[in-house]
């Protein structure tokens, strides 16, 4: 083995990360399956049965643990739980507290989120987060799953993303319940912060009333992108990328770090420091392409690619540089870091074992910088219901076989398991999986292509 190698400190979380809305399938009772069958997903499909998780969940711990991946992140789904209002469905209950035994069986330690965008139908129909009753909604479900669930916890997410409901249901309108409207998301920003610290303060009463001894990991998995201006020269592109920066990256966090949403006004109980980690989603580097005079028809085109840069099936820019800027800023909090996503569409898999290297090369660089990170989380561990995008876009370790839904691993599952299992990065791996990118990574001293 070469002494070149990159390792990771030795209880590193090597695992993958699924929304169960994406992956169990059937999730009846949300307000993303109605809006589903009302036509809006771009490829025509709906979740249905998704990656069928719901029932092949064994069968998918089994493949994790062979494949020697440690960890894994998935949510519960409000809209199982608590499929009507004030009913909550012990059979739901049960399902989840059955997965994560099945996880314990095989020592798959558990990163679990409470709420990743998807709300049941009854709740959305009242107004959602819009609602002011939503936090005490929120605080009644999240009650039952700490309850229920907390022995089997490792790591406490509360929010996925928040800003994504933010911007893209109420500010850009594509996401349901498709409103474009800056005022109704202002009330979801702060009422998630309510949301966020009511589920934080049912977490560590739990704690309290187990006399746990560790303090519990909560946080929650923040989409962050390396926001930079396509022509530094530029005031205004410049000023246009710090606002930019501060909404997506920065206002929710600097919000739960101070207590106060925009720094401003009335403090929100229990939320100033109510967070012991920070999970951090990382796919892109965003550079906007409003200043350029370009014709914007969809979203994406409002992101400025370089000419030939390297593209995911997302449109996305793979930069992995980026991720290392995001890591290091957000280490001036002075918490832990967990990597709750990071991945690619890539439906052939030729990219996605380079991807992998990459990123995590750049995760190494922050440790070796004395960045506190603990984990990584690949997105995803099976192709899934993408939610605009439907079923086109395939961020999968694991590919399923069309009809049967059978498991089929990809090679980046297998390069994955090597790198969980060797907790390092070789150049021997790269050069069996992506030797392309080995001179990137150690240079060429032993004569690599
Ligand atoms: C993230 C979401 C996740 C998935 C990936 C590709 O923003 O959290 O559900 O859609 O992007």
């Amino acid at each position: 083995m070469s002494d070149r190698a990159k390792e990771f400190p030795k209880d590193f979380l090597w695992g993958t990360a699924v929304c169960s809305h994406q992956a169990e399938g059937h999730n009846v009772n949300s307000d993303w399956w109605a809006w589903e069958q009302e036509g809006k997903i771009d490829d025509g499909t709906v979740s249905g049965p998704a990656s069928d998780m719901l029932n092949r969940y064994p069968e998918d711990f089994e493949l994790m643990e062979s494949l020697g991946y440690n960890s894994f992140r998935l949510s519960v789904e409000w809209a199982r739980i608590e499929p009507e209002r004030g009913k909550y469905s012990e059979e739901a209950l049960a399902h989840y507290e059955n997965v994560m035994k099945e996880m314990r069986k095989r020592n798959i330690k558990v990163c679990l989120t409470l709420y990743h965008w998807v709300l049941p139908k009854w709740m959305a129909d009242s107004g959602g987060w819009t609602n002011s009753n939503s936090i005490r909604w929120f605080r009644e479900y999240v009650r039952r799953v700490v309850y229920r669930l907390y022995d089997y916890v490792d790591i406490w997410c509360t929010l996925n993303e928040p800003m994504v409901p933010v911007l893209a249901s109420y500010v850009g309108g594509v996401f349901p319940p498709e409103k474009k409207n800056p005022i109704l998301a202002g009330m979801v920003f702060r009422n998630l912060l309510r949301a966020h610290s009511a589920a934080a303060g049912l977490i560590r009463d739990a704690a309290a009333a187990r006399r746990d001894s560790d303090d519990p990991k909560i946080g929650i998995a923040m989409a962050l992108a390396d926001v930079q201006p396509v022509n530094p020269d530029n005031i205004l592109d410049r000023k246009l990328h710090e606002l930019m920066g501060y909404f997506h990256n920065e206002a929710f966090l600097q919000a739960m770090h101070t207590g106060k949403p925009f720094g401003v006004g009335a403090t929100i109980p229990g939320l100033k420091g109510s967070f012991t980690y920070i999970g951090a989603n990382y796919y892109t580097r965003f550079r906007l392409d409003i200043l350029q005079g370009k014709k914007i028809d969809r979203l994406e085109d409002l992101l400025y690619l370089p000419e030939g840069a390297e593209t995911t099936e997302m449109g996305y820019e793979v930069y992995p540089t980026g991720f290392y800027n995001v890591l290091k800023s957000i280490s001036a909090y002075g918490v832990p870091i967990y990597v709750t996503e990071n991945g690619i569409a890539d439906s052939t898999d030729e990219k996605r074992p380079g991807y992998i290297l990459r990123h995590l090369n750049q995760v190494h660089r922050a440790i070796s910088d004395g960045i506190d990170v603990r984990g990584y989380f690949y997105w995803t561990y099976i192709d899934n219901f993408e939610w605009k995008y439907g079923f086109s876009k395939k961020f999968g370790l694991v590919a399923m076989e069309p009809g049967t839904l059978n498991r089929l691993p990809r090679r980046s599952a297998y390069l994955y398991g090597k790198i969980a299992k060797a907790g390092k990065l070789t150049p021997e791996m790269a050069r069996e999986y992506a030797p392309d990118v080995e001179s990137e990574l150690w240079g060429c001293a032993d004569g690599c292509v």
